[in-house]
């Protein structure tokens, strides 16, 4: 089993507060990402101020796409993400056309990710794997939280079963440090924190106290 990988969910409403935060905490963690607020809010553009920042990083643009997979990914890969998501309501095609543009400009860096919200099926599930996309997100959503669902086992049993599956699965929502023990002994790919890293207040000391939890329990 390996260490799962942090990634720094931005979700700001604007572009300053957004790159503010990036440079804050972009180096204690694996991973970042434009999030789904940020996007809509200020553009894809935000993706290649991150990447000229973090040359290095895998950067994610999470588009939440549902249609013009190709055109969406061809987009924000040209301004320098490595992956991007989609959402599981998407149809094949639109999938796979995200996958082969953000492989054309990203090469075997390139991948999609598929954002598993509402209803979905394991037979779904391997038509993705069949496509070629080996990651999925497994997400409580900030609605379904708000409406007081909590993280328990009927999810640890679906993460499980798609890892069985052959997917690199990360896990978001809500997430703080608390929440990481429920994943013990679980071989999950990515911890996503938004909220729970930026809005701290000292970001990159919560970004560090994540990790040295992920750590505690993986290591
Ligand atoms: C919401 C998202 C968020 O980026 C993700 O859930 C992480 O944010 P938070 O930790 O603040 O819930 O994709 O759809
Ligand atoms: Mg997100």
């Amino acid at each position: 089993m390996g260490i799962p990988n942090l990634q720094v969910a931005l979700d700001h409403s604007n572009r300053p507060d957004a790159v503010a935060a990036a440079v804050s905490v972009g180096h204690e963690v694996d991973i970042i990402e434009a999030g789904t607020v940020l996007l809509l809010e200020v553009g894809g553009e935000v993706v290649q101020t991150l990447r000229n920042i973090f040359p290095d990083k895998i950067i994610v643009a999470d588009t939440k796409c549902a249609d013009a997979g190709g055109t969406v990914a061809k987009n924000v890969a040209k301004y320098g993400a490595d992956w991007m998501t989609c959402i599981c309501s998407a149809t094949i095609p639109t999938m796979k056309a995200a996958l082969k543009a953000i492989q054309e400009e990203r090469g075997q860096r390139g991948e999609i990710q598929v954002e598993l919200y509402g209803d979905w099926t394991y037979e779904q599930a391997q038509t993705w794997l069949d496509a070629g996309i080996s990651q999925a997100i497994y997400h409580q959503s900030r609605d379904a939280l708000l409406a007081g669902e909590t993280w328990g086992e009927k999810d640890l049993n679906k993460v499980k079963k798609l890892i069985e599956m052959g997917f690199r699965v990360s896990v978001t929502g809500g997430l703080n440090i608390d929440t990481l023990k429920l994943f013990e002994g679980v071989d999950v790919f990515t911890f996503i924190a938004g909220r729970g890293i930026t809005e701290a207040e000292d970001p990159a000391a919560a970004a560090r106290a994540f990790k040295d939890e992920i750590k505690r329990i993986w290591g």
